[in-house]
């Protein structure tokens, strides 16, 4: 396959899919402007790579909360995986398992967490707390006994950003079987299922305390709650802006990693996502700080054309940061802060 093959995958995605799936990866809330921008965010990036090094060996492998991967480069949380490929979670599952990448695998999935966890994928939880915190206890049980390493709380999403459908949408045509399985039946109509509207810090300690795992806020895009995060315990703390689908006119996340990393300042694990699409970008991430990089669309586009075009978009992402990492005159895209140009690029 070309190696820009990358970019035309939701082009292809758009003709595999019924349209209000593809409406529904593809959206942004509000006038979809952060979302539009989050791509050419990374492209505004500059390097400025070492030269006269020996650069024969270069090695892509990473530990995240203590799990052991092949690459950096991990896959976001995403609903309605199952709209994308019958074989959904399990499907992209056998993928990154394949790939030695990590999963995170949304609550609203529509795959059992033991299906996911049979094909030895190193996967996490993302979690929404409810008002009643008691009524999620039931799925981080769930989750912790199939073996999720991490639970990620989402914190951007108080209320559901509204979206603009110029259709039906997915919600309405598509297989309601397909979401939410890892629930107890009848959860949604519990009084006290909504979303929390009242998350804090302590939080935080009450996810840990509860599953026992290292916990990763998701959705932090200032530097003063990223230390809130690590002093109520956060094990990692996620730069997001939910792919442009909360609250539009939100900074893109390449525009803010630098200050959050600085203000982490080593105490917890740093990871981004937000239009990454290439191994330049993910090596852009890394020098502004980022431990690892995470994709939510790209991986769905390829899903719609199965397991096999997932795999194919990670061994092309890997060789891709490989190369990156080679020009950029390093041996891992770990030490990639140490080619970030200065800003403005060379001064004056
Ligand atoms: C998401 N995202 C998301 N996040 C989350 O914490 N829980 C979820 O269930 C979902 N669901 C979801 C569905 C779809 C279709 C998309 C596109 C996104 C957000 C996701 O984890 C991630 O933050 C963004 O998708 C990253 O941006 P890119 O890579 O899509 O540009």
């Amino acid at each position: 396959m070309d190696a820009n093959w990358l970019d035309g995958v939701e082009e292809a995605a758009r003709h595999a899919l019924p349209a209000p799936v593809h409406r529904y990866i593809r959206q942004g809330a509000g006038a979809s402007v952060t979302a539009a921008e989050a791509g050419r965010s990374w492209d505004r990036i500059r390097f400025a790579p070492h030269v006269l090094r020996d650069v024969t060996d270069v090695d892509l492998r990473t530990t995240l909360l203590g799990s052991d991967l092949s690459t950096p480069i991990g896959v976001a949380p995403t609903t309605f995986q199952r709209a994308a490929h019958p074989d959904g979670e399990v499907a992209m599952a056998r993928a990154a398992a394949d790939a030695g990448s990590v999963m995170v695998v949304s609550s609203n999935a529509g795959s059992t967490f033991v299906d996911i966890a049979g094909t030895g994928v190193t996967w996490w939880l993302q979690a929404y707390l409810s008002a009643d915190r008691t009524l999620t206890e039931p799925l981080l049980r769930r989750a912790v006994d199939a073996g999720a390493r991490a639970v990620v709380l989402t914190v951007d999403t108080p209320v559901v950003g509204t979206k603009h459908d110029d259709g039906p949408t997915v919600w309405e045509t598509t297989d309601p079987g397909w979401l939410r399985v890892n629930f107890d039946a009848g959860y949604d109509d519990l009084p006290g299922a909504q979303k929390a509207l009242d998350l804090g810090p302590h939080d935080i300690e009450w996810l840990s305390s509860t599953t026992g795992l290292p916990v990763v806020v998701k959705g932090v895009l200032r530097p003063d709650d990223a230390r809130r995060c690590v002093q109520a315990g956060a094990a990692a703390v996620w730069v997001s802006n939910h792919g442009g689908r909360q609250l539009d006119r939100t900074v893109a996340s390449a525009e803010v990693l630098e200050s959050v990393v600085a203000a982490v300042g080593g105490d917890a694990e740093v990871y981004v996502d937000g239009g990454l699409r290439s191994g330049s970008d993910v090596l852009a991430a890394m020098a502004l700080g980022a431990d690892a990089a995470f994709l939510g669309r790209l991986p769905l586009w390829c899903l719609a054309a199965g397991e096999e075009r997932v795999l194919a978009m990670h061994r092309t992402l890997a060789a891709q940061l490989t190369e990156a990492t080679r020009l950029a005159g390093l041996s891992s895209p770990s030490q990639a802060v140490g080619v970030l140009a200065p800003k403005p690029p060379f001064g004056p």
